[in-house]
């Protein structure tokens, strides 16, 4: 299959679908006050669109929301994906409901798990999701990290959990799984928040574990960057959107749960896929080559400039 590429040349293979708007957390940074219509896509309207970014060459899909595992047709969705020729069907999830489902939806088809956890610390982790469930989150992650390969993603705020990036790390060397630490990027409530900077990340764990060793094997289809903490045997990623920007590498076209087609997740332009369900197949799959050969070159967020005004729980992270 000819790849698929936009007008920088870089290879397109990876999308991000939402599959809905709503989230059973309410975290500070992602959800905010606001109150959302719950807009989705149907398994079926999901089904089309799935064939023809297969037949464009997208063949990974990572599944997101909001929480998609609130989707009770999730497992059918996965099945429906692999069908349809998506070779990778992973999903990030903030592992409430993950546990329950984890046997269906392997058996379905996923292929990786990526769960949110963001502190260890029981009142940490109530504090900036709104929920007391943290034990339910690292039983989940330690049961996906058994049947599937399963990594954390955390986020750190400064004055909120920035203490508790040990606890994360060790929790993830018990689950023997990798870890990311995702830089906050300025996105709707995350605006109103200060993240952590890479640097003092690194300096905690180098000061604890030793100094940090770059591991070359490629994991997952992201950009985080990734050093290997050989005292603990797990992997440790970056993903630095600002202060180490992948925009000229990055692979990925989004998908909202309402069906507009974002090339980039920093700007509001796209398509809006669901108003062209009236037209054919390879009528909607040109348009949709079109969007993507014009994804924006790179965020300007360091200029101060966001393109975008959707919260991240509208968009799919
Ligand atoms: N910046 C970076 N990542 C974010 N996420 C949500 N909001 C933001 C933001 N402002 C991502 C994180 C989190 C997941 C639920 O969504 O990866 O773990």
């Amino acid at each position: 299959m000819i790849d698929l590429i936009d007008k920088e040349q870089r290879v397109i293979n990876y999308l991000r679908l939402s599959v809905t708007n709503r989230c059973n957390l309410k975290c500070v940074y992602c959800v905010g006050a606001d109150k959302f219509e719950a807009k989705y896509l149907t398994i079926d309207e999901i089904e089309r669109v799935a064939n023809i970014f297969v037949t464009l060459g997208i063949t990974k899909v990572k599944l997101t929301g909001g929480e998609p595992l609130i989707r009770s047709d999730l497992a059918n969705i996965v099945k429906r994906l692999r069908s349809a020729g998506m070779v990778e069907v992973t999903l990030t999830t903030n592992g409430l409901l993950l546990e329950q489902k984890l046997t269906t939806l392997i058996a379905a088809g996923v292929t990786a798990i990526n769960v949110s956890l963001d502190a260890i610390d029981g009142a940490t982790f109530e504090a900036l999701t709104g929920v007391a469930a943290v034990n339910k989150v690292m039983q989940a992650v330690e049961a996906s990290a058994k049947v599937v390969p399963t990594k954390i993603n955390s986020l750190l705020i400064k004055g909120t959990n920035d203490s508790e990036i040990v606890p994360l790390i060790e929790f993830a060397a018990k689950a023997g799984v990798a870890i990311r630490f995702i830089e906050l990027m300025p996105i709707g409530c995350g605006t109103i928040f200060e993240g952590v900077g890479a640097d003092q990340v690194k300096d905690v764990i180098a000061s604890k574990y030793g100094e940090l060793v770059a591991y070359e094997k490629q994991i997952g289809n992201g950009p985080a960057k990734y050093f290997w903490i050989e005292s603990l045997g797990i992997a440790l990623g970056f993903i630095n959107a600002l202060s180490d920007c992948f925009c000229d590498k990055c692979n990925r076209i989004r998908l909202t749960a309402d069906g507009f087609l974002k090339p980039c997740l920093h700007f509001g332009q796209g398509l809006d896929v669901y108003k062209l369900f009236a037209l054919s197949d390879i009528e909607i799959l040109e348009e949709i080559r079109n969007t993507i050969y014009n994804k924006p070159i790179k965020h300007h967020l360091l200029e101060g400039i966001s393109n975008e005004s959707k919260m991240m729980v509208q968009i799919g992270g």
